[in-house]
């Protein structure tokens, strides 16, 4: 199979990214032909620093090799150095109906949040993503809950493409995590994790242990004081329980048992030392590669390199079909 997903370089990527999205990439590199995108055109959608994008987009290239993505079995790009994902996505905007994209949840939320900021960027941003995964022809497309639904979009465009055009592109499937889709805020468990919110709400993947400990002890919680998971009673220890099964790998129940009589102080402090040394190795390796400025630099070249030749294969077909060559 391929797969195509993509974060956008906004920054210090967090435990919700890592435990919706690139977990599963690592596994799924394995057996698969997979393409990972670092796409900074989708960033530029809402409000950022022009000076600092540069170095969130080679931060977001360690946070891919150092959570173990190999460079030499994927191919890992930037998505602004291949031109063709502009060019797909606006030759797909002329058969995109509006009304869709203004029913889109993202599109809708992010224009609310940022209300001086409603650029035509934000509304087409699915276009971009479905020309993203369609260029490639990927098979599935590994994303968390918020994704489903521009997963779903581009499968529409590329159903009414091929009626259109003739048959041209797959209808990618999205891949979404039973566990993990959704990790929640540490300060508001009604809400996802996000790195827009406050620094407390969200672990990152290379804080400090000191800095992990004091956002763990004081997440919040619910009342009560048993450690059980029930997400609309519980809210907040459950996504605690969450993440420390999907770190540990042990079930819940069994790490509920492990915790029976004990209160949210001990469970707390026993979960901030699981995500300590879970992401002790990423920071020992973002480490690394921070020094190897010119080595990541050169895995990116050579993924373009790569990346380019499916790409310009599909707009040469798509621009065939389209009567524009
Ligand atoms: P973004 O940072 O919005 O570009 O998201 C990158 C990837 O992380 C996407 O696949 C998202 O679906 C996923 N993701 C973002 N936030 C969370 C979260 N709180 N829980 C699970 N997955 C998430
Ligand atoms: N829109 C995705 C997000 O917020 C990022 C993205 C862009 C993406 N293009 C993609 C994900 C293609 C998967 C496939 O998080």
């Amino acid at each position: 199979m391929r797969i195509f997903s993509g974060i956008r370089p906004t920054g210090n990527l967090h435990l919700g990214n890592y435990l919706g999205a690139i977990k599963q990439w690592i596994a799924l590199q394995e057996k698969n032909e997979c393409v990972f995108c670092i796409v900074d055109l989708h960033a530029i959608t809402t409000p950022y620093e022009a000076k600092e994008l540069q170095k969130n987009i080679l931060e977001t290239a360690i946070i891919y090799l150092a959570a173990g993505i190999n460079p030499e079995k994927s191919i890992i790009f930037v998505q602004s150095q291949i031109k063709e994902h502009p060019e797909l996505a606006w030759l797909l905007e002329t058969i995109t109906p509006m009304g869709e994209l203004k029913r889109m949840t993202q599109f809708k939320e992010k224009s609310a949040k940022h209300k001086d900021y409603v650029n035509a960027g934000l509304l087409n941003y699915p276009v971009l993503m479905a020309a993203d995964i369609l260029l490639y022809k990927a098979d599935a497309v590994p994303v968390g809950k918020d994704q489903e639904q521009h997963v779903e979009l581009t499968r529409n465009i590329a159903k009414k493409f091929n009626q259109k055009f003739g048959q041209t592109f797959k209808e990618p499937a999205s891949m979404i995590l039973k566990e993990g889709a959704k990790i929640m805020s540490l300060t508001d468990p009604k809400k996802k994790m996000s790195k827009s919110d406050e620094l407390k709400s969200c672990i990152f993947l290379f804080d400090s242990p000191e800095d992990i400990t004091k956002k763990i002890l004081s997440a919040q919680t619910d009342s009560g004081k048993d450690i059980c998971y029930n997400i609309t009673k519980k809210p907040g220890i459950s996504n605690l329980l969450t993440i420390y099964s999907l770190l540990t790998g042990k079930r819940i129940q069994d790490i509920e048992k492990g915790f029976t009589r004990k209160g949210y102080g001990e469970f707390k402090k026993s979960l901030a030392e699981v995500i300590v040394q879970y992401l002790e190795p990423f920071r020992r390796k973002q480490k690394e590669l921070s020094l190897r400025e010119v080595y990541v630099e050169e895995i990116l070249k050579q993924g373009q390199r790569r990346a380019l030749i499916i790409a310009q294969e599909t707009i040469r077909e798509v621009k065939e079909k389209m009567g524009l060559i």
